[in-house]
C-alpha cells in the first residue's frame, strides 16, 4: 500500500501541422461548405488546431508527450510499471495503444492498457492510476491522453469538423508520502450514447456503419454545463476543500462558453482558468493534460498549488480530479 499518488512530471506534444480557422474555411470551401472565422471563434473560442500527418499514429503523439513527462519527472522508461492511455482514436482495434506505446518507450514488463471514456478519458485514467498506486499495484505510472480526431471527422459536417484537433499530453504519477491526488469523482449516463458518437465498427474486414464523429452540439452543451459543476463540487466536498481553495481550474477544452459558465458557477475568475482551446481546439482525452503541461511549463501552475481537472464527453461521461501539484 502507498499513502498517496502525486504528479511528478508533465509533458505534451502537438503535431507540427497547424490549421488556422482561415485554413479550415478554405478547406471546406472546396466542397462548397460555408463557414467563417467569426462563427468558429464566437461559438467555440477556437482559432486554430493541429492535425497529424498521414502515417502518424496516436502512439507516436503519446510517445513524444511521455518522453517530455519522464524527463520533467527525472525518471527513465525502465522505472515505469504502469501505462494507461486514454484515447478514442487508437492505433489499432487491438492491441491497446498503451501496449504499442510501451514497446516504443522500452518500458517493458509493467501493466499497460487503454481507457475509453472519450473526452473524460484523462480524468478516468488518472483516477484508475491513483487507485492502482494506492493499493500498491504500481509505483510509477504514465497516464496519457492522446488523440488523432482528424481521422474521424466528417469534413462535410461544418458543425463538428471545425471544432476538433490532434495532440497528446502525459503525466508521471508516482507513489508519494505527501498528498497529490486529493479526490476523484467519475460518472456516466449511457442513456445519452447517441448525442456524441462514432457509430461504426469493423466487420468482415471493412468498416461497417458510419465511422465518423456525430454530435448533437446543443444537447451536449446543456448536459456539460450542469454535470461539470456537480463533479467539481463533489471533489471539493470529498477533499474537505472550498471553491476559494482552487488555485487553477484545468478543464476539458471543448468550448470557451462551457468553460466560462463552469468558472462562473464556481466563482473562479478567468485568470485562474487554463485556456488552450483557442490554439488546440478540442483534442478530446488529450485536452486536459495538454492544458496542464502548458500551465506548468509556462510557469503559471506551480508546485504546491491546488488544481481542479474536469472532463466531459461521449458516453455520456464526466468526472473531476482535485490534486495538489
Ligand atoms: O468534447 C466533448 C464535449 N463537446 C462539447 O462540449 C461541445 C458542446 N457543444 C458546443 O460546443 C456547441 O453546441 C457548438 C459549438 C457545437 C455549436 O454551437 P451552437 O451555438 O450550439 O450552434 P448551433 O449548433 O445551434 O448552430 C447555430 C447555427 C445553425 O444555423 P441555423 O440553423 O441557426 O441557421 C448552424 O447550421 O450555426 C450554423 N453552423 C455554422 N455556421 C457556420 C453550424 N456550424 C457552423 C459553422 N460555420 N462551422
Amino acid at each position: 500500500m502507498n499513502s498517496y499518488s502525486r504528479i511528478t512530471g508533465t509533458g505534451s506534444y502537438l503535431p507540427p501541422k497547424r490549421l488556422s480557422n482561415g485554413d479550415m474555411v478554405a478547406r471546406l470551401a472546396h466542397d462548397g461548405i460555408e463557414t467563417s472565422d467569426d462563427w468558429i471563434v464566437e461559438r467555440s473560442g477556437i482559432s486554430a488546431r493541429h492535425f497529424a500527418d498521414d502515417g502518424v499514429f496516436c502512439s507516436d503523439l503519446a510517445l513524444h508527450a511521455c518522453q517530455a513527462a519522464l524527463q520533467a519527472a527525472g525518471r527513465s522508461a525502465s522505472e515505469v510499471d504502469l501505462i494507461i492511455v486514454a484515447t478514442s482514436t487508437p492505433d489499432m482495434v487491438f492491441p491497446s495503444t498503451a501496449c504499442i506505446l510501451q514497446g516504443k518507450l522500452g518500458a517493458i514488463g509493467g501493466a499497460a492498457f487503454d481507457v475509453q471514456a472519450v473526452c473524460s478519458g484523462f480524468v478516468y485514467a488518472l483516477t484508475v492510476a491513483d487507485a492502482l498506486i494506492k493499493t500498491g499495484s504500481a509505483r510509477c505510472a504514465l497516464v496519457v491522453g492522446a488523440e488523432i480526431f482528424s481521422r474521424i471527422l466528417d469534413f462535410k459536417d461544418r458543425g463538428t469538423c471545425v471544432l476538433f484537433g490532434d495532440g497528446a499530453g502525459a503525466v508521471v504519477l508516482e507513489a508519494s508520502d505527501t498528498p497529490g491526488i486529493l479526490s476523484t469523482d467519475l460518472h456516466a449516463d449511457g442513456r445519452h450514447v447517441d448525442i456524441l458518437c462514432v457509430p461504426g465498427h469493423v466487420q468482415g474486414g471493412a468498416a461497417s456503419g458510419v465511422p465518423l464523429l456525430k454530435m448533437a452540439g446543443q444537447a451536449v452543451f446543456k448536459l456539460a454545463v450542469g454535470v461539470l459543476e456537480d463533479a467539481a463540487r463533489a471533489v471539493l466536498t470529498k477533499a474537505g476543500k472550498a471553491e476559494a481553495d482552487i488555485d487553477w481550474l484545468v478543464p476539458h477544452q471543448a468550448n470557451i462558453r462551457i468553460i466560462q459558465s463552469t468558472a462562473k458557477k464556481l466563482k473562479l475568475p478567468m485568470d485562474k482558468v487554463m485556456l488552450t482551446v483557442d490554439q488546440h481546439g478540442n483534442t478530446s482525452a488529450a485536452s486536459i493534460p495538454l492544458a496542464l503541461d502548458a500551465g506548468v511549463r509556462g510557469g503559471r501552475i506551480q508546485k504546491g498549488q491546488t488544481v481542479l481537472l474536469e472532463g466531459v464527453g461521449g458516453g455520456f461521461t464526466w468526472g473531476a480530479v482535485l490534486l495538489t501539484l
